[in-house]
């Protein structure tokens, strides 16, 4: 019997390549290539699996247009680029890389709380473009981060990991607000207190971003909310763009109602609102937060077990629907 066909979508290490080669017939996309979505339904057609990535959108129509196709292994912990109903309709099986990228993720939004909140990007701009010509004593003076009030939205396992960090590492005092709370055994672990949104608002000198993208979390924090966080307070977005209005941020930021955000998404990335680039307190970075290369290498290795438990034991490691 001849293996089934899959295509990798994106690049990805090449042993994880050349392992999926040892097990199915390979379509792969080493070099990169920007495929539209009428391509990638051509590409798809007699595939009966696909490694993604979240940048490639795996919806209704797509789905309509390639019958054959029975698992879509995300390489990533959120799926939001899935439209999960119509795959569950379809009878077509999602996965997604969890737990292996959970203490890396979390590492990035304590670095980008820091660079923020002690203005380091912004400091090293300055520096750079050589502008330091003396010390001054309240030359890039930031917020203190140790023993300040850390608000966390989204408490799953990486909003967990942030928490530890905070409470343990930094002294700081941690509350969260979640869909539902943790187990009090938890919550004595990570040092955290369940609190209601509105009181994560007011309390948080420093407010992390780690709820999964769906049509209810949209907007999460916009004008509204924004008005409510503390005044001089810090932002971090590690989650997904859209989660925040990002044009609202950038007046709050510009009128220094927000004293600094860390963004790593964006609506509408790799576009980033023109208002957020002309904002000196924010430090951008490109969607980065698991980019380690053992981290990335794991979960690109956990989207091909999926794929291969899947054809070869019937059943998926980490699935999201089923
Ligand atoms: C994830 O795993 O969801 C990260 O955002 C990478 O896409």
């Amino acid at each position: 019997m001849s293996p089934p066909k899959i295509l990798i979508t994106r690049a990805v290490f090449p042993e994880v390549v050349e392992r999926l080669a040892r097990h199915f017939d390979v379509e792969s996309n080493q070099d990169d290539a920007e495929w539209s979505p009428a391509e990638l339904a051509a590409r798809l057609q007699g595939k009966a699996g696909v490694l993604t990535t979240g940048s490639v959108r795996i919806d209704a129509a797509l789905l309509a247009a390639c019958p054959d196709l029975r698992i879509c292994a995300n390489m990533a912990v959120g799926y939001n680029n899935f439209d999960l109903p119509a795959m569950t309709a379809r009878g077509v099986q999602a996965t997604n890389t969890p737990d292996v990228l959970t203490e890396t993720t979390a590492d990035f939004g304590f670095a980008l709380l820091m660079a923020a909140a002690r203005r380091i990007t912004e400091s090293e701009h300055y520096l750079r473009a050589g502008r330091w010509k003396r010390w001054r004593y309240d030359m890039f003076a930031g917020a203190e981060v140790h023993g300040s009030t850390l608000g966390i939205l989204g408490m799953g396992r990486i909003g967990q990991g942030i928490a530890r960090r905070g409470a343990h590492g930094f002294g700081m005092d941690v509350v969260y607000h979640n869909r539902s709370r943790l187990a009090p055994a938890l919550e004595a672990e990570c040092k955290a207190r369940y609190v209601d949104k509105d009181e994560l608002l007011r309390t948080a000198d420093h407010l992390m971003l780690v709820l999964p993208y769906t049509p209810g979390s949209r907007h999460a924090i916009g004008a509204a909310e924004i008005a409510r966080m503390k005044p001089g307070a810090t932002l971090v977005n590690i989650a997904r763009g859209g989660i925040v209005d990002d044009a609202a941020l950038a007046v709050a930021l510009r009128e220094r109602r927000i004293a600094a955000a860390g963004l790593d998404v964006f609506e509408g990335e790799p576009q980033v609102n023109p208002a957020l680039l002309a904002c000196e307190n924010v430090v951008l970075t490109p969607h980065i937060a698991s980019a380690t290369v053992a981290t990335r290498r794991a979960m690109a290795q956990l989207a091909a077990d999926n794929l291969i438990a899947f054809f070869e034991q019937n059943r998926a490691l980490t699935p999201v629907n089923q």
